[in-house]
């Protein structure tokens, strides 16, 4: 048999990987998924908790979408998206702006969540210097947010150990402290405070809100920051401000989007949020193929609309903008929402999640545990008086990967948190395994 492997570490540069150690501990060899399943080479399993990157929805292999896959590829595989277009995407786009609930009326292509991001960014900025109001050229975003790794999501993020390098390259933006409760910046306990770590943005906006174009926000999850859950009045609060201080308010849902947190959008837990962008991408296509959006209202389109001469144009775009076989996926995605009634499914089986989530708190390691819809979260902690973690040296995440791997369990944490992002099509007696098996791992550590 060929050694793909040897092959694979002599040619191929994988993603957020020291190569050097991937020579070690070797990549598996995926052959095959069905459900919530990768087999290996060999017919090993592994339980796809973090849905292959966020992204899987409905399981592996599911008929419906590989059947849409395939009837799209033989009509019409791509065309370019500047003055051309094609069903797929009209109709993928109609069907978004409906699930809104017509909050939304544009909808902008790309093909990946950074994209999607540097797309509200540029739209936002563009905004304010096509009305005049040059001066409002920056943005805000939390300390501990994520929203890509493009130069200008990068710049709005705020992870040191991913982007610390590249900071000579970034562009000055405001960060305000996040909402992470477990650590909480302003030092005060859940149960009594009153959101006060909302004081260092509203204070910031009083300030410097001429200046200022957007805050963008990662509604209720800061997902690549250690899946941080916070209370939906931070996340009311924050759009108050934006809409008093008259600042766009992009609301990046490229992880959170399509059910993850038991609605739709997570947005919709505040239900009187109003915002100028909506950055879709990873689930739209139930992880099938790449796809994202940029969805925004008609008042900011209406700001680029014009006589050519006026150069108000958005002059942005991707090879692959709005692929009609990706768009098909999407469209199978959203019906098989509708038909195999997967939301309602998924939420009878989340407090069964959460409550045997809960049970994690009893081991020695476990300093915070918290979850919402199917995503879940455990922190791992040296000292739960102190909070203190473990840091970079120890490699925690590490150990956790490659236990979990014996456990046939695809973890990977985040630092020293571990987590669970599960398919909204994961069983009950599939949580119940897999949460038994992360439980064992984590008890293995101490
Ligand atoms: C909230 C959020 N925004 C943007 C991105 C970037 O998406 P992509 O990796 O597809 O560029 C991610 C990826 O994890 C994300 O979690």
């Amino acid at each position: 048999m060929k050694d793909w492997l040897g092959v694979d570490l002599k040619h191929v540069w994988h993603p957020y990987t020291q190569m050097k150690e991937a020579l070690r501990l070797r990549p598996v060899l995926i052959a095959r998924a069905k459900g919530i399943k990768l087999y290996d080479a060999k017919g090993n399993f592994y339980y796809d908790t973090i849905s292959s990157w966020w992204c899987n929805v409905h399981g592996h292999n599911h008929p419906r979408i590989k059947a849409a896959i395939k009837k799209q590829v033989d009509l019409l595989e791509h065309v370019l998206f500047a003055g051309f277009t094609h069903k797929p995407a009209i109709e993928l786009s109609s069907k978004l702006i409906a699930l809104t609930k017509n909050k939304f009326n544009r909808v902008f292509f790309s093909d990946n969540g950074s994209t999607s991001v540097e797309v509200a960014l540029k739209m936002s900025f563009q905004y304010w210097q096509n009305i005049g109001r040059k001066r409002k050229a920056k943005f805000v975003s939390l300390d501990h947010g994520y929203h890509g790794d493009t130069i200008g999501t990068m710049s709005v993020s705020g992870l040191d150990l991913f982007n610390a390098v590249f900071s000579p390259l970034l562009f000055a933006a405001y960060k305000v402290p996040s909402p992470y409760c477990y650590r909480c910046p302003m030092k005060k306990e859940r149960s009594t405070c009153v959101i006060d770590c909302i004081k260092p943005l509203e204070r910031l906006l009083q300030e410097k809100h001429a200046e200022i174009c957007a805050l963008i926000i990662e509604p209720l999850v800061l997902g690549a920051a250690g899946m941080i859950i916070y209370p939906q009045e931070y996340l009311e609060k924050a759009a108050a401000l934006a809409k008093k201080y008259k600042i766009h308010l992009i609301l990046d849902e490229v992880a959170v989007g399509f059910g993850r947190t038991g609605k739709m959008f997570a947005y919709e837990h505040t239900p009187g949020i109003k915002a100028d962008f909506l950055c879709l991408s990873k689930g739209i296509t139930s992880g099938y193929l790449p796809l994202a959006v940029t969805l925004t209202t008609e008042e900011i389109f209406r700001a680029f609309y014009g006589d050519y001469e006026k150069r108000k144009t958005f002059f942005h775009g991707h090879t692959y903008t709005a692929n009609p076989v990706s768009c098909s996926a999407g469209l199978a995605s959203l019906s098989i929402f509708k038909e195999e009634k997967t939301l309602p499914k998924a939420r009878k089986l989340m407090p069964f999640f959460h409550r045997e989530l809960e049970k994690f708190r009893d081991l020695d390691l476990v300093g915070d545990v918290r979850y919402i819809g199917f995503i879940g979260a455990i922190e791992l902690v040296k000292d739960k008086k102190t909070k203190q973690g473990f840091g970079l040296k120890r490699r925690l995440g590490l150990e956790v990967y490659k236990r979990g791997l014996k456990e046939h369990l695809v973890l990977r944490p985040l630092g020293d948190i571990i987590y669970l992002f599960l398919p909204l099509c994961t069983s009950q007696a599939e949580i119940k395994d897999i949460l038994t098996r992360t439980y064992s791992v984590i008890k293995s550590l101490s």
